[in-house]
């Protein structure tokens, strides 16, 4: 029976959901999670929390060195943002479609950026909000906004 049950969740997945201060000053939060969940996949965890420099740092020590690195760190400081958690089969590459392409004016419509935001003339692309690429970064990710889970 354990083996049966590991065997059928072995693409179980979890990952990293930013709503970013641009999506949480517009009003979004409720319509990000509500098209995670009608997607089907379940939100286990969600906190409220303003980010401070450390924790950017280590959350885009990808993107560190690159032009839009400063104003991608000052825009993630500018509001609260809203951190989750959601589980499911695949979540990771699933969750990037529901986002949509990093650049808003082109994203499908139908995704999250593709149908929410749009270029704002801002020195750095905002766009609602992040979602883990890979599931290492996942795992990294969480612990950087949920060193319990
Ligand atoms: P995210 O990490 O936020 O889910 O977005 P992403 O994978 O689609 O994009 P990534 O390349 O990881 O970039 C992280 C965030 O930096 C901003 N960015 N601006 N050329 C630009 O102006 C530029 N490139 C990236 C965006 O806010 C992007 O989401
Ligand atoms: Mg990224």
């Amino acid at each position: 029976m354990a083996n049966s049950t590991s065997s059928t969740s072995s693409s179980v997945q979890r990952t990293l959901i930013l709503v970013k201060p641009d999506g949480v000053r517009r009003g979004l939060v409720g319509e990000v999670i509500s098209r995670v969940e009608r997607k089907g996949y379940k939100v286990s965890a969600l906190r409220m929390l303003q980010a401070d420099r450390i924790t950017l740092a280590a959350h885009y020590a990808e993107h560190e060195g690159k032009p839009f690195y400063e104003p991608l760190v000052e825009f993630m400081l500018s509001g609260p943002i809203v951190a989750m958690i959601a589980e499911g089969e695949r979540v990771i590459e699933g969750f990037r479609s529901l986002a949509g392409t990093t650049d808003p004016t082109t994203a499908a419509p139908g995704s999250i950026r593709g149908d929410l935001a749009r270029d704002q003339g801002t020195k750095v692309v905002q766009n609602i909000v992040h979602g883990s690429d890979s599931p290492e970064s996942a795992e990294r990710e969480i612990k950087i906004f949920f060193p319990n889970l």
